[in-house]
């Protein structure tokens, strides 16, 4: 079982996000589907997965997918599966059913149709005929698309969302899930100030405090699978090494959060101390015609009242306008705003630079996006480019330590690579180098690839690269202060 199909599921609009987070935990064989990325990895990625992702509701093993229009279809299917690689002989499990623009649509039907199938397909491998399920839970899920029944087992229990740091929330919560993907939607970055002046429960500021210090979202909690015996424990050791392993310290700047309700105030502190973040975050009792800052190229990420849950449509145009005039002095600063308002452009008198559509709970929402300047002193890119020399491949790393390296340029002889997360979340470029006079005519660079923040084309753990280079180059010249400080602040 050392190769599995794997889904991790997510909100709609965040899929994206979540096949990023992938593929930095180095799953990069994806594929993208409405609400979900099947990608396919080892048994340690489903502990790895489950602690790591930030904006994933779930990590699902698939058992399985066939085609059925018909009861005696759906049957022979689930039979067909290789059920007892995953069910011991006492698993309780449970299945739970949908089904979408498909023939078979009955879901209480379809549930009890596949959960005798199983039964079935188990009597014969353990030759009885009944089973206390008196063990460990796997939760079976059958979802029917357009006739296609795909049948998975669920690991993590209850939805990743649910961290362990938010016993008690404020109205209108986010969900932490979603928080964090505003956070990694934008261009913010533990070198950079962070403003969230409507904080409620504070779910915004501490998916960004935890996102700072690298802290695996799930290292407070525990998933379905703890308990199941195909999981080794020593995966589970290894995995929770790692983010032990892989924390961060205290960011430059404390972040910054406040909210008009001192009530919400003191629940958003409650919430960052169970966290764990409590002395990243600066919280204040604060309306937001009273924001000053002292800092610059900083962001402010935040969730304003929107009418639909807390207040009504006039007061949100209220606040909007009130934030026009509260934002007016951080020129430098980028600013993003989750918000359902439809006329929320209007009240705040700026057209966004990017609109997302995404959903909080089933409100349909947008994510606005502002972009400030960029921090001065930050080299243009071509100045660290040039600064990289060309390296033999031979002598920067031992071809076997990064098969996936080798296997995308098999010839290439020589590379040149630079990763920054300073600006643009991610940076890369990679210029390959080939001896063979065949592959281009003996020239020392031949390739160039730029990759940018949410390109489709980013498929390689570029995390792994870039600390690999950077340890690895031997400098040409002596590269500037700024340029040197760019450099620390990119590893
Ligand atoms: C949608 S909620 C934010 C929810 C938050 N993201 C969370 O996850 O808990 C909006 C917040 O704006 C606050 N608020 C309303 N008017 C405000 C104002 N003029 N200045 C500052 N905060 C205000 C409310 O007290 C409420 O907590």
């Amino acid at each position: 079982m050392s190769r599995l199909e794997l889904i991790a599921t997510a909100a709609f609009g965040l899929e994206a996000i979540v096949s990023r987070e992938l593929s930095d935990l180095g799953y990069t064989e994806q594929t993208v589907e409405d609400g979900r990325v099947c990608f396919v990895a080892d048994e340690l990625a489903i502990c790895r997965c489950n602690l790591w992702l930030r904006a994933a509701d779930r990590v699902l093993i698939k058992v399985g997918s066939f085609l059925a229009t018909n009861f005696d279809e759906l049957f022979q299917g689930v039979t067909e599966l290789a059920w007892p690689e995953w069910l011991p002989f006492d698993a309780k499990f449970p299945v739970s059913g949908k089904s979408v623009r498909s023939q078979l649509h009955n879901e209480p039907s379809i549930q009890g149709v596949t959960k005798k199938a199983i039964v079935e397909c188990l009597k014969k491998t353990y030759q009885r005929h009944w089973f206390d399920e008196n063990g460990a839970e796997y939760p079976i899920e059958v979802s029917i698309l357009k006739d296609r029944v795909t049948l998975s087992i669920d690991t993590s229990g209850v939805g990743l969302h649910k961290r362990g740091y938010r016993p008690e929330v404020a109205a209108a919560p986010l969900r932490e899930t979603t928080a964090a993907a505003l956070v990694l939607l934008s261009y913010w970055g533990r070198e950079r100030p962070f403003l969230d002046p409507f904080c409620g429960s504070g779910t915004i500021p501490i998916e960004a405090a935890l996102i700072a210090r690298n802290r695996a979202p799930g290292t407070n909690r525990g998933f379905q699978c703890d308990q199941w015996g195909q999981i080794s424990r020593d995966h589970w050791k290894q995995a929770r090494e790692e983010t032990r392993d892989k924390q961060l310290p205290k960011p430059r700047y404390t972040l910054q959060a406040s909210d008009i309700d001192g009530k919400v105030v003191s629940l958003a502190k409650r919430n960052a101390f169970e966290a764990g973040v409590a002395d990243d975050i600066d919280f204040k009792k604060l309306d937001v015609l009273e924001l000053k800052t002292i800092r610059d190229y900083g962001c402010i990420i935040t969730n304003p009242p929107y009418g639909e849950r807390l207040g009504d449509d006039d007061s949100a145009a209220a606040i909007y306008d009130d934030m026009a005039d509260a934002f007016a002095p951080f020129t430098t600063w980028s600013v993003y705003v989750l918000t359902s308002h439809p006329g929320f452009e209007r009240f705040f008198r700026r057209q966004a630079d990017r609109r997302r559509k995404m959903y909080a709970g089933r409100i349909e929402c947008h994510y606005f996006q502002y972009y400030g300047p960029r921090p001065p002193g930050e080299p243009p890119l071509e100045d660290l480019w040039n600064f990289f020399p060309i390296l033999r491949l031979d002598r920067l790393f031992p071809a076997a330590s990064i098969p996936w390296l080798c296997r995308k340029q098999p010839q290439a002889t020589s590379l040149r690579c630079l990763v920054l997360t300073c600006k643009l979340r991610w940076v890369v470029r990679c210029d390959w180098g080939y001896d063979d006079p065949t592959m281009r005519g003996n020239v020392a660079v031949s390739e160039r690839t730029r990759y940018e923040s949410g390109s489709q084309e980013r498929r390689w753990p570029m995390r792994c690269l870039a600390p690999m280079c950077l340890r690895h180059v031997v400098p040409e010249r002596t590269p500037s202060e700024t340029l040197k400080k760019t450099l620390r602040d990119s590893t």
